[in-house]
């Protein structure tokens, strides 16, 4: 099938490392990032994720779903384009050695929603492939303490079905029978945990 071998194109390009990671490239490469994610990829922008503290192998795996166009967003695909699976393996070490956007930057919770959000993320199950502290492992997200803003549209996006992901994440299954007052909730709820 077409999509098996454009997963197992892109899974290769993902994991066959060879050269080892360089942290300082990774760095220089980063500085045009910050415009739009941030000092060192804490976003201070609207609609715009944090990058820093993410997993390696997610932001790996977002750069190559740009790059081919697996993930479609007007900004990102024409920055990823000229990126080399090295500038990849280099810029993912570099963010996601970066300390993480801190607890309670996305202001004070409404203790409702936020209720509300644990409870859905409870009952589906969300950190059991996004860690107990949304700390995100492999190709899933860190989620805590992201943009809310930003939350929001990722969960919408997968709801839409505008955003895939690339054949091995399930989280349009996950959001499929959600609404919208419950992705509001659970955005409310990763973006105020503690
Ligand atoms: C002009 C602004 C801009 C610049 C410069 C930029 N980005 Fe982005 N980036 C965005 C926006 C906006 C999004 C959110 C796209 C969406 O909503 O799907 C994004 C998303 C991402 C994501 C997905 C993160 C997630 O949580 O899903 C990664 C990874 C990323 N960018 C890496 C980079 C890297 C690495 C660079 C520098 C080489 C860079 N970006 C430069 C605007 C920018
Ligand atoms: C079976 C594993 C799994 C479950 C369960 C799961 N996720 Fe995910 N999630 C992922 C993966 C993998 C990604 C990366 C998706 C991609 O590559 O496009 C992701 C991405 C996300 C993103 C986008 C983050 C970003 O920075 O772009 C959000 C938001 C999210 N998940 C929230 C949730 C919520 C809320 C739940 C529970 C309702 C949930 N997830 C359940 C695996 C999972």
């Amino acid at each position: 099938m077409k999509r098996t071998a454009v997963c197992l194109a892109l899974w290769l390009a993902v994991t066959t490392a060879g050269a080892a990671v360089d942290l300082a490239a990774g760095a220089a490469k980063a500085q045009v990032c910050f415009a739009c994610h941030g000092p060192q990829g804490v976003s201070q922008t609207a609609q715009t994720p944090s990058l820093a503290g993410q997993p390696d192998g997610f932001l790996q795996w977002q750069l190559v779903f740009f790059r081919s166009g697996v993930r479609k967003n007007p900004v990102m695909q024409p920055m990823a384009a000229s990126l080399t699976d090295d500038d990849i393996r280099n810029l993912a070490a570099y963010f996601a050695a970066q300390k993480p956007p801190a607890a309670g930057s996305n202001g004070a919770a409404d203790a409702a929603l936020y209720a509300a959000g644990q409870q859905l993320a409870l009952r589906n199950r969300c950190a059991s492939c996004h860690r107990d502290d949304y700390a995100g492992m492999q190709a899933a997200a860190r989620t805590a303490a992201q943009r809310e803003d930003y939350l929001l549209s990722a969960l919408r996006a997968f709801k839409a079905g505008t955003r895939t992901g690339g054949g091995v994440a399930a989280m349009p299954d996950v959001v499929y029978p959600l609404g919208d007052d419950e992705l509001r909730a659970l955005a409310h709820f990763m973006a105020h945990l503690p």
